[in-house]
């Protein structure tokens, strides 16, 4: 190490990753693993590459699900923050007790979350945690009932924020019921929507759809405006196929919301901090939200941390809400360090935006399957159809497309019914962007024939 190109030894999955894979799969919950997911066994990883367990070496464009922005197995600088801090103090009751580095991780984010008014930060280990947590202070604050979220959301797993959530039905097979009081709504997807407008063509168009479909469709029909308490959503949706919104969309759903005293809740969870070249994605869309949720890149890519970041006039009562982990020292010293390099990071993924977004576009010319290219930063999704014209999904030569990347050393994710999340770590060089987008097309050649 470090490597230079990916190198496969043995057809994954080797002689070792089957026998690791059996055993997986006799002693862990058959709920987390898909049949459709990759048999990668990663023994270790350095930098944006990953080892398995017979030794091929692969060029990680998943980050390991949004997480590892910075890379494997620890940034340095975070490995140097936590092994010191690990000395100082690690676990002392944050919740109940007090202490200096969760009052500086809340400095920061309150200080670098959009919106100029005062905030406070609720500290959890997980994304659905953050979004639990957004859901109390938005009915305990405004004292309201409903809340409305997009079609394609994930906003977690856990009864309240799985009510939110709408992107596969499987996540709801035989859990209902889970939190009532949740309409969902189109989200304004510009390649595929209800109205088949052509969001990219018409932008306002497909955004006064949407909105006339919140004030017609919900507010005069299901749900009195006046009780509803927030809207959550996903400034662009991560596993719903990393699908962006026209630009305008979230300043007018916010002269919506106002209107009628509705919170905004931007759930940042997969795409802060960083990925879309600003810390928070909502800031390309020029709108501050009442209530932000973080979690995956948040601990650095080492510990498990979430955040809701609110408005303060939004605060709960002491007790209302509360959790064990909550203000962990060592996670707070871990994010702090991250938050500082990631910020150092955002020119060069700006940068690398251009390269993903000509090269993915050439892809979609030369390869009819490819039906949409969208993306920010290095957030980017590549939508597979049968037919440009119907726009038929075609999750099998997506999950193709998956399976020959993995053959040649480039690991990627599936999102969405039938697309493709491309999500390198951000400490990604142009050379290896360049070896990936090149794998990544002769993965889409290999599957197309
Ligand atoms: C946008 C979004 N919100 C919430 C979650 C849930 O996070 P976690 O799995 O940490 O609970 C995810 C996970 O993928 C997500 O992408």
């Amino acid at each position: 190490m470090p490597f230079e190109r990916p190198i496969i030894r043995v057809e994954p999955p080797g002689p070792r990753a089957r026998e690791v894979i059996r055993r997986h799969h006799e002693l862990i919950m058959t709920s987390t693993h898909d049949p459709e997911n990759l048999p990668l066994v990663i023994e270790r990883a350095e930098g944006v590459w990953f080892v398995d367990v017979d030794g091929n070496v692969y060029l990680d464009f998943t980050s390991s699900v949004a997480v590892n922005n910075l890379g494997y197995p620890t940034h340095p600088e975070v490995a140097k923050a936590v092994s010191e801090q690990l000395h100082v103090l690690a676990h002392a009751a944050g919740t109940d007790f007090y202490n200096p580095y969760q009052v500086q991780l809340a400095e920061v984010l309150t200080s670098i979350a959009p919106g100029g008014f005062p905030k406070k930060v609720f500290f959890s280990n997980s994304g659905t945690e953050a979004n639990e947590a957004a859901i109390k202070i938005a009915r305990y604050s405004t004292n309201r009932k409903y809340f409305i979220a997009f079609i394609g959301a994930f906003h977690g797993r856990t009864m309240g924020s799985l009510s939110l959530t709408a992107s596969k039905p499987v996540h709801k097979r035989r859990y209902y019921m889970t939190m009532p009081g949740v309409v969902h709504v189109p989200y304004p997807n510009p390649y595929r929507n209800p109205w088949h407008v052509d969001g990219y063509e018409y932008p306002d168009e497909l955004i006064n759809r949407v909105l006339e479909y919140i004030e017609y469709w919900v507010f005069e029909h299901q749900v009195p405006a006046e009780e509803v308490a927030a809207v959550f959503f996903e400034p662009i949706q991560g596993e719903g196929g990393y699908v962006v919104p026209p630009r305008r969309f979230f300043q007018e759903l916010k002269k919506l919301t106002d209107r009628y005293g509705i919170l905004l809740v931007d759930d940042e969870v997969q795409m802060a901090l960083g990925r879309t070249g600003k810390m928070f994605a909502v800031e390309h869309f020029n709108v501050a939200p009442d209530i932000v949720t973080l979690a995956k890149a948040l601990g650095g890519g080492v510990v498990p941390l979430g955040a809701t970041v609110f408005r303060k006039d939004l605060d709960l009562e002491p007790g209302a809400h509360s959790n064990t982990f909550g203000g962990h020292a060592l996670a707070a010293v871990a994010a702090l360090k991250n938050i500082e390099v990631t910020e150092r990071l955002l020119p060069r993924v700006a940068e690398l935006e251009k390269l993903f977004c000509e090269r993915l576009s050439e892809v979609k010319e030369r390869y009819q399957r490819v039906g949409d290219v969208r993306g920010l930063g290095l957030a980017w999704g590549v939508e597979f159809v049968k037919d440009r014209k119907t726009k038929e999904h075609d999750a099998k030569t997506r999950n193709r497309v998956v399976y020959e990347a993995l053959r040649r050393g480039l690991v990627l994710l599936g999102c969405g019914k039938s697309a493709i999340r491309l999500i390198p770590p951000l400490i990604i060089t142009e050379e290896q962007a360049k070896i990936g987008l090149d794998i990544f097309e002769e993965a889409v050649k290999a599957a197309s024939t």
